[in-house]
């Protein structure tokens, strides 16, 4: 199979909106409607229906995780090399980010980066998520820890792994997470940024 079909594979597997596809088949309202805006798993979590969250998030890390997986198990079959494995992983996360299934109108990608990275490398996956899980722990702030883990997740991968070019799709995911967040960054300076768990109105 040539490697541009597996990008693209990789691009439509993103596409698949959980937050929103979850949503509609839990009978919640669209999460573009109420709190952030944003269909992911934080947003999800502001209806104060936390299955609805947990599911969504499980499936947007392993739309991430099952294209790269696959991908690093054909490798050898159609001799792509490492590079066409990390990009596969980023068209997930771009689908994630302009889903062509929902009017190209999709979220910030977290939870996707996360399946990518730890498919790529269960090592790099695990200090990725763990630093998410200290600074949303110590501040309560998703997407600041988000974008922290995101700023980490490249220097992590040349730790690991020494410089290749795994790290050029890795650092372009992190790059547009954090440019994702740009009205979160506003809103953490500002010091309106809300905290996890914390319901919007009109979710319900
Ligand atoms: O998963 C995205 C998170 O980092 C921020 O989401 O809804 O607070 O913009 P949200």
């Amino acid at each position: 199979m040539n490697s541009l079909v597996a990008v693209l594979v990789g691009y439509a597997i993103g596409s698949l909106s959980f937050a929103v596809i979850v949503s509609r088949l839990m009978g919640l309202n669209d999460p573009r409607s109420y709190g952030s805006g944003n269909p992911g798993a934080t947003n999800v979590l502001r209806s104060g229906n936390r299955k609805a969250a947990i599911l969504t998030l499980v499936f947007d890390a392993l739309k991430g995780y099952v294209p790269v997986l696959a991908a690093l198990w054909l490798m050898p079959r159609f001799g792509w090399g490492e590079s066409t494995v990390a990009f596969v992983g980023l068209a997930a996360f771009l689908g994630h980010l302009w889903p062509v299934f929902f009017s190209f109108q999709g979220g910030k990608g977290v939870a996707t980066a996360a399946g990518v990275l730890l498919a790529i490398n269960p090592i790099l996956g695990a200090a990725t998520l763990g630093t998410w899980l200290i600074v949303a722990f110590f501040t309560r702030y998703s997407s600041l820890a988000a974008i922290v883990a995101a700023l980490f997740a490249p220097f992590y991968q040349l730790l690991i792994w020494g410089p290749s070019l795994m790290v050029l799709p890795i650092a372009i995911m992190s790059l547009l997470l954090v440019w994702r967040h740009e009205a979160n960054i506003r809103k953490l300076m500002a010091g309106t940024e809300s905290r996890i768990g914390q319901k919007a109105a009109g979710a319900a």
